[in-house]
């Protein structure tokens, strides 16, 4: 679809569909109080904490903390774009999509095509792997690195065969296909006109999203003169290497049962591991573990593994590894490191000495605590003084890292030990450093910090705009100087602007938006003060906040040595509204 679309047609659209018919056409919802339930279709989960507001026409589940609109929904679910998402329900609620400006008719490259056309993909490597003439050296290569027919079968693995065009001609019907090749990773344009297979006299990988679908592949050559060893598909809308990991959904059921999950660097420790009964590895595809990764990964166990080869750039990769970890470790999370002997390999290893000793290996895998103190102590000296500060200098970064929580408070413990720094002395030095946080700070992710006053009302709001309407009219707000006192006044405008949208189209208003985080996390936010009487609450909130602008600025306009006439104007009338206050405010 060309030209955008505009924001009155996306905010006509949530009015006219309903988020619980969305939702409950794919996941079944049951109902519960005022809300709609059901297992989260993102995560695993056995109890349901996946839950759909129609009032607010909202989902939000309480496991892995994903939220959004019916679009949104969709989105994920059907991994759609945003156009092809609006589309979709735009066509159920019988309604066309406007664009702003249209362009050309671009062919089809939506997800749907690409996805059908990966899914055709995989199935051709897969025959030729069965039936080309020359698949026998295909067969003799993946035999010689120790893998059954069954297992193969079970990766999907496949084989491009020699030449240019084997698979464009059977899948590239016209040009347009042909260009969903392109888009699709499968194929690439020539210079001077025509197309040619990405892929050709490899093994091929296929690579699998957390739904079971090809996204993407992987292939290997056979000799080892070719070059490059191993061909990904290139970032596609589909296929993004930071967010994918290879082996993940045919190992979810295996990583669940055992509680971890094992991150090996290459395509070949995956399947090879699988060969031998350890099924619950995955890989990353060529780059380091992403936060997306581990994100996702930590959603299917507690507890991840990291194998790495002894070497320097293993132990640099394990480094990079524990940085983008710890700010995840909550929750009873854990990590830990495993560095092979030089020159070994998962795939080398598990065929040398089997299932049992490789997973005795896994038990000695440094946690990322240890791991951590001990990488930082070969680089101080703990019998000076001045090594044992500059340890804590060394682990502060590292530190304060850490979600609050009883890991970082046991960290602290360490930390204290080894430098004989007071436990309290140190607590202080770490925070001096955790202050730095961005500008328009986003309010708390859970109820476990202290809300400030003005980020409660902000959720009261996004979650029920109605209040916009009822709420004191307190001009003097803009004189409130807190991080996310620009974002409450501009939600309080816009729900004045537009009554009677619901939290879901503010969220679409805000989409790609520097705040869309923001506004999730009020919107999903479920503090103990947002029960009860929340009208009386929220005008509470605002009148509090509208008394605590008044002050703020009144102390400043004090501690200023000098104040030309129009600061002392603005003085005196502060000071009366202040007098006054506790008088009810007007309201518009
Ligand atoms: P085998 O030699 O088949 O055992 O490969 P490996 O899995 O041991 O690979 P290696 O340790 O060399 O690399 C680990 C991973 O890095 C691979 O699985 C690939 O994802 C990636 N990789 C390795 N070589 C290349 C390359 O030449 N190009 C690209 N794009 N990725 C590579
Ligand atoms: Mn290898």
């Amino acid at each position: 679809m060309a030209g955008r679309i505009p924001r009155e047609f996306i905010d006509e659209l949530l009015n006219r569909v309903d988020i619980v018919e969305v939702i409950d056409a794919r996941v079944p919802l049951k109902k519960a109080g005022k809300d709609f339930k059901a297992c989260c279709p993102f995560h695993d989960e056995k109890t349901p904490s996946f839950t759909v507001s129609q009032t607010k026409q909202f989902y939000h589940c309480f496991g892995c903390g994903k939220n959004g609109s019916a679009i949104g929904f969709l989105m994920d679910y059907e991994n759609l774009s945003f156009p092809e998402a609006v589309t979709d329900l735009a066509q159920r609620a019988g309604l066309t999509v406007p664009t702003e400006a249209s362009g050309t008719a671009a062919p089809d490259s939506g997800s749907h095509a690409l996805l059908d056309l990966l899914n055709e993909a995989g199935r051709f490597y897969r025959n030729q792997l069965r039936s080309h003439p020359s698949a026998g050296k295909a067969i003799d290569y993946l035999k010689g690195r120790g893998l059954s027919g069954e297992i193969t079968q079970s990766f999907g693995i496949g084989y491009a065969p020699e030449g240019w065009d084997n698979l464009t001609k059977v899948l590239g019907k016209d040009d347009p296909t042909r260009d969903r090749l392109v888009a699709a990773g499968l194929a690439a344009k020539k210079e001077g006109g025509g197309y040619y297979d990405r892929f050709r006299n490899r093994v091929i990988f296929p690579i699998h999203d957390h739904r079971g679908r090809i996204v993407g592949f992987g292939g290997r050559v056979m000799d080892p003169k070719d070059e490059p060893k191993y061909l990904n598909s290139p970032e596609t809308a589909l296929f993004h290497k930071g967010r994918e990991l290879y082996g993940l959904f045919r190992a979810r059921d295996a990583i669940k049962k055992s509680g971890r999950v094992l991150v090996v660097e290459g395509y070949m420790d995956v399947v090879a591991l699988a060969q031998h009964g350890i099924d619950y590895a995955v890989a990353t595809l060529g780059t380091a573990a992403t936060r997306d990764h581990l994100d996702r990964l930590y959603r299917h166990a507690p507890e991840v593994v990291f194998c790495f080869d002894g070497d320097r750039a293993g132990r640099e990769a394990a480094w990079r590894a524990l940085e983008t970890t710890l700010p995840l470790l909550h929750e009873g999370r854990q990590a830990s490191f495993l560095f092979l002997p030089e020159g070994e390999d998962p795939d080398t290893l598990v065929r040398k000495e089997g299932r049992e000793t490789f997973e005795a290996r896994l038990k000695t895998a440094r946690s990322l605590p240890d791991y951590l103190f001990e990488s930082l102590m070969q680089k101080v000296d703990l019998g000076r003084l001045d090594g044992r500060a500059r340890l804590v200098e060394l682990a502060r970064p590292y530190l304060t890292k850490l979600a609050p929580g009883a890991l970082r408070e046991l960290m602290l413990d360490r930390l204290a030990e080894l430098s004989q720094v007071e436990r309290g002395k140190l607590s202080t030095l770490l925070r001096s450093e955790g202050k730095a946080l961005a500008p328009d700070m986003a309010p708390p992710a859970s109820g476990r910090q202290p809300a400030s006053l003005l980020w409660k009302a902000a959720a009261m709001l996004v979650q029920d705009p109605g209040l916009a309407v009822e709420a004191p009219d307190a001009a003097e707000l803009v004189l409130l100087d807190e991080p996310g006192a620009d974002l409450f006044r501009e939600l309080l405008a816009w729900f004045r602007v537009n009554p009677g949208r619901t939290t879901a189209a503010l969220l679409e208003q805000y989409r790609d938006h520097p705040q869309e985080a923001t506004i999730g996390r009020l919107a999903a936010w479920r503090h103990p003060g947002l029960a009860g009487d929340v009208a009386a609450e929220f005008a509470g909130a605002v009148e509090r906040l509208h008394e605590q602008a008044i002050r703020s600025r009144i102390d400043r306009l004090l501690s200023q040595p000098v104040r030309n006439e129009q600061e002392q104007l603005e003085l005196a009338q502060l000071l009366k509204l202040l007098a006054a206050d506790k008088t009810p405010l007007s309201r518009d």
